[in-house]
């Protein structure tokens, strides 16, 4: 087979590439489905998509598109996000095992133990957890608009972010505000490390840098960023994907070093042809996301599986905090 021009499926018979894309356009079609992708996903999946985005902007346009079928091409918080706020959609995930490390460190109960200790307490979710964490918390928030959401919230109380710790640490430095921090992490992004954007500062001491906030090194990229005097002054971003597409295009930088998820590179090319990117380590790929694939996009659409669906207790609780993140930054 050479190389792109086909796949093989799980019958290891050969199906040409375009053939299997012209079954899932036929399909979805037939379905009046919509394909939503987050920017981490394989190129060919993003370029199937009706919307790639981040994860904030997935939850917006699953309500904003009118569609009784979504397909989310993401991993299974995000698809249980816009199963919960869109009670009236079939909504879909082509492989139903597409976790995510950072939701699984914690817990409902994790959250309920920390509301004993501090009943006046304000819990803030990011949206890399659970159905069950969700509807034991206040608030939610995507890396988007986290800065947003903890500065919409009252002063003088006790406030819990959950679960990213680096995300959290940003967070504290950025506005002011003293929170308890839930210590976890994604493999992904933990891997990012200080010594992994230094080796990159010095390679490439012309370029802009844009940096997750999920990273392991996002304290020290905010120092850069921050540091009079130091060579990325005003030249590095914290910034979710999508919010590194707008810079992107908006930047007066040509190259630029990108610490996340490698998914990220593909539109971050289509969209700036003449602007060059550079992962800032090429093994920063999520096994998770990485799950979706044409082939089980086209078995999803087919045979309308896998449903994701949220008991109706559960969605009413986490829809309150999902409903302030969708309505904030
Ligand atoms: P964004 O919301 O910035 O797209 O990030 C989602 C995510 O899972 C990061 O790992
Ligand atoms: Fe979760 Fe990390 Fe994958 Fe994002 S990159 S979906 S945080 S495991």
């Amino acid at each position: 087979m050479e190389p792109g021009t086909g796949r093989v499926n799980a019958c290891l018979q050969f199906v040409p590439m375009h053939a299997l894309i012209d079954e899932i356009r036929t399909l979805k079609a037939r379905r009046h489905a919509a394909i939503l992708a987050h920017n981490y996903q394989r190129p060919e999946i993003q370029d199937l998509a009706d919307v790639v985005a981040d994860s904030l902007q997935m939850a917006r346009q699953a309500s904003a598109i009118d569609a009784p079928v979504l397909v989310i091409c993401g991993v299974h918080f995000m698809a249980e996000t816009a199963a919960i706020a869109n009670p009236d959609k079939t909504v879909l995930i082509p492989e139903p095992g597409a976790g995510c490390s950072l939701a699984e460190t914690i817990q409902a109960a994790d959250v309920r133990r920390w509301r004993v200790e501090h009943p006046d307490g304000v819990v803030v979710s990011y949206v890399n957890t659970s159905a069950a964490v969700k509807a034991e918390s206040d608030y939610c928030c995507t890396s988007g608009n986290a800065v947003a959401v903890v500065n919409a919230l009252p002063r003088d109380v006790p406030i819990l972010f959950l679960p990213d710790f680096f995300l959290g640490q940003y967070l504290k430095r950025v506005t002011g505000r003293d929170l308890d921090v839930w210590l976890g992490e994604c493999h992904v992004h933990a891997g990012l490390t200080r010594e992994v954007l230094d080796a990159r500062r010095a390679e490439e001491p012309d370029a802009e840098f844009l940096v997750h906030p999920e990273c392991g090194c996002v304290t020290s990229a905010m120092y850069y960023a921050e540091a009079e005097g130091d060579v990325a002054a005003g030249r590095t971003r914290i910034v979710s994907t999508e919010q590194m597409m707008t810079r992107a295009r908006t930047s007066p930088a040509r190259r630029f070093v990108v610490a996340t998820e490698t998914g990220v590179l593909h539109r971050l090319r289509r969209e700036n042809p003449e602007k060059e990117f550079i992962a800032a380590a090429e093994g920063a790929e999520c096994r998770y996301m990485k799950m979706i694939t044409l082939e089980n996009l086209r078995d999803s659409l087919r045979d309308l599986k896998h449903a994701v669906t949220v008991p109706a207790d559960t969605a009413a609780r986490a829809r309150r905090a999902i409903d302030r993140m969708l309505a904030i930054g």
